[in-house]
């Protein structure tokens, strides 16, 4: 059994998907009731409908479950943190604490995190490769608020040994995307053609920007939890990763999926 918190999410319900489509039954916490991705799924799929500001109700769904493992996605994206630091600091600080407290106590022994490279920011003038020593001076609440959370993973695995591991995502690129993030405007840049509509981004043609689909971000959860080795050794050296979906694939996959699960997104 796993749990996937965010589980109702983008790439939480995509996660859950690929777990139960291995086999494995999911149980899913979020805040929102349910996800029509995983509705077919009957009985394997379990939906535990809860808030990850409220201790107990976090510690209901791992007692519950007695996962192997705790996928930790949810939480509040970049624009609506932006918008609101102390609801951002709740959720996301708060949230975090909650989960990796439950898993000491409940006995977890692993902790996958969804980070993100808004803990980066400040100070990176003249760098152009990001290494596990580069400084990180978020100057977001977001950043902040996901910088504490690699960090207080860290720590539990080295006062609890928890196995804690994360993957810092660039923008993610979503069919369907509705909350306002600083990398929507990719996903809406897809759709929008799709639907025939005009729409406008205000950056000169030559901007550049790291982007991964939706569903590379959830296999890179999946593939953290299957077999790379924790240790201080850069992650790119144990781990091998390679995306799926290059730009093509990923605009013809994205439309392929509008196409044909339009009420899952729209
Ligand atoms: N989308 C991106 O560009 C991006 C980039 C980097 C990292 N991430 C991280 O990946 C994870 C998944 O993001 P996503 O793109 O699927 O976004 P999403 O908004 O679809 O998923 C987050 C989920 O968390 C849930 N949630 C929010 N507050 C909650 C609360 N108090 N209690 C319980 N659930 C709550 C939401 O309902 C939502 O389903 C997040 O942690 C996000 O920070 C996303």
């Amino acid at each position: 059994m796993n749990v996937v918190t965010g589980g109702t999410g983008f790439i939480g319900s995509c996660l859950a998907k690929m777990i139960l489509d291995e086999g494995l039954d999911v149980a899913t916490f979020d805040i929102k009731p349910t996800s029509p991705v995983l509705e077919p799924y009957g009985s394997r799929w379990r939906h535990f409908r809860g808030d990850l500001r409220d201790m107990s109700e976090v510690m209901t769904v791992i007692k519950e479950s007695q996962p192997d493992v705790i996928y930790h996605l949810g939480g509040m994206l970049s624009t609506p943190s932006e918008e609101n630091p102390q609801a951002s600091f709740m959720t996301n600080v708060v949230g975090m604490f909650n989960v990796l407290e439950s898993a000491r106590l409940l006995g977890i022994d692993m902790v996958v995190y969804a980070s993100t490279n808004g803990t980066f920011g400040l100070d990176l003038e003249g760098l152009t490769v990001i290494g596990d020593r580069t400084l990180q001076r978020p100057f977001t609440m977001y950043g902040c608020g996901k910088l504490f959370g690699e960090l207080l993973g860290r720590y539990y695995h080295r006062k609890y040994g928890i196995d804690f591991r994360s993957v810092r995502l660039p923008a993610v690129v979503e069919p369907g995307a509705k909350t306002k993030n600083v990398s929507v405007y990719n996903a809406w840049a897809i759709e929008k053609s799709f639907f025939g509509e005009p729409y406008q981004i205000f950056v000169t043609p030559e901007t550049r920007a790291p982007i991964i689909y939706f569903k590379d971000a959830a296999r890179a959860f999946q593939k953290m939890h299957q077999g790379v080795r924790w240790d201080e050794t850069p992650a790119v050296r144990e781990w091998n990763w390679k995306v799926k979906f290059h730009l093509d694939d990923m605009v013809e996959d994205f439309i392929r999926e509008l196409t044909d699960h339009r009420s899952w997104y729209i």
